[in-house]
């Protein structure tokens, strides 16, 4: 630098990092609706076989012309209604799924142009079922370092188009949906406190989607051997959802000071109601104090703890200034928790 000239920067991101809140939520749910009853003329299962192993009731099925970004878009324009601001006032769209439109563009491309956020930046987040949680941090971070102003976070996924409808062992347990959430930061202390993310790659084999991508692109092997569906351990799954979420939460309490009675209500990952009330036994938490949806709605991925965060939020299950946990497992493995002071 030229010594004889003085230089007058200004660092927009110096100031320190701001708090952030939720200020709205909205979801979607597509009509059709799949009950077990239904599946039981698809493959070899009951309806009491789903119930008492799952506790899941029915599903919902997004309609053949309706994609993943179709229902993000619902999701979010509900959202941006609750916390009153316009789609052109949005300055970052992340969306995550496991069931994007298309390898790309991205799916946060798709929803801006539906919702008119011509101002946003986009991006997908891939995490599975964690996705809510990863992607929350992810745009918690943009806004509290001045990056962006106001995000909208969505988890939005078709799950229904990854089944294989001939496997009974996964295609009872999955549904289609989404969920949006818009975070700006505020004055007040209150918002979100911490996530703790957490991922193991080398258990991806448990659960994936192994064919269609760079490994094992599409081939007529590949279909033929159906690897263009979802595959799962189911109980090896079941394990490390247990541990791991368990693990998290605790880590995400200890993080904030807090214990679980400061928790005024728990929203985890829908996949299994059993999962949830290991995870609830090991916390030492009771049931009531869990948001559970998964009796409607089933495993709707990156969707389902945003979905069942919005419903609580409307029905009022949520007050102002409750302290909220969120909590999530998924392919990958990956993990998170996340404590809301709402
Ligand atoms: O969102 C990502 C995270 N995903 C999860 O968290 C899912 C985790 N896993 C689970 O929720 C449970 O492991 C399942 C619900 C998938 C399965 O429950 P399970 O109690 O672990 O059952 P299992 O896999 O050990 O299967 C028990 C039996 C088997 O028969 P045999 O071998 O004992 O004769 C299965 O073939 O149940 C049979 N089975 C079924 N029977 C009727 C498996 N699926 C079905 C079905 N209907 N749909």
């Amino acid at each position: 630098m030229n010594p004889e000239t003085t230089r007058k920067l200004i660092n927009p991101k110096a100031s320190a990092t701001r708090t952030v809140s939720i200020v709205g939520t909205g979801s979607y749910l597509p009509e059709r609706v799949l009950t077990n009853k239904e599946l039981e003329t698809l493959v070899d299962t009951s309806d009491d076989w789903i119930y008492t192993r799952t506790g899941i009731r029915e599903r919902r099925i997004a309609a053949p012309d309706e994609a993943t970004s179709d229902m993000a878009s619902h999701a979010a324009r509900k959202a941006l209604e609750m916390a009153g601001i316009e789609p052109g006032d949005v300055d970052m769209i992340i969306v995550a799924t496991c069931t994007p439109d298309m390898f790309f563009p991205s799916t946060a491309c798709f929803v801006q142009k539906q919702i008119g956020a011509s101002k946003a930046f986009c991006l997908d987040v891939s995490a599975a079922c964690s996705g809510f949680l990863y992607a929350l941090e992810v745009a918690h971070q943009f806004v509290a370092s001045q990056s962006a102003h106001t995000a909208l976070v969505i988890g939005a996924e078709k799950m229904s188009s990854v089944i294989d409808w001939q496997d009974r062992t996964t295609c009872v347990l999955f549904g289609d949906g989404a969920g949006a959430a818009v975070l700006q930061a505020r004055e007040e202390p209150h918002g979100i406190l911490t996530t703790v993310l957490g991922a193991n790659g080398n258990l991806s084999d448990l659960l994936s989607i192994p064919g269609g991508g760079s490994r094992l692109p599409y081939s007529p092997e590949t279909l033929d051997k159906r690897m263009n569906y979802l595959k799962m351990a189911g109980r090896e799954v079941f394990k490390h959802a247990v541990t791991n979420m368990s693990n998290a939460v605790l880590e995400a309490l200890k993080q904030c000071g807090a214990t679980v009675d400061d928790v005024a209500c728990i929203i985890p990952h829908q996949a299994n109601a059993r999962i949830i009330q290991a995870i609830g036994q090991r916390m030492n938490a009771p049931m009531e104090k869990f948001y559970i949806n998964v009796h409607k709605y089933g495993n709707t991925s990156a969707a389902s703890t945003i979905v069942a965060l919005d419903e609580a939020v409307r029905s009022g299950r949520v007050q102002k200034e409750d302290l909220i946990l969120m909590v999530v497992f998924g392919g990958g493995f990956t993990w998170a928790a996340s404590l809301v002071e709402w």
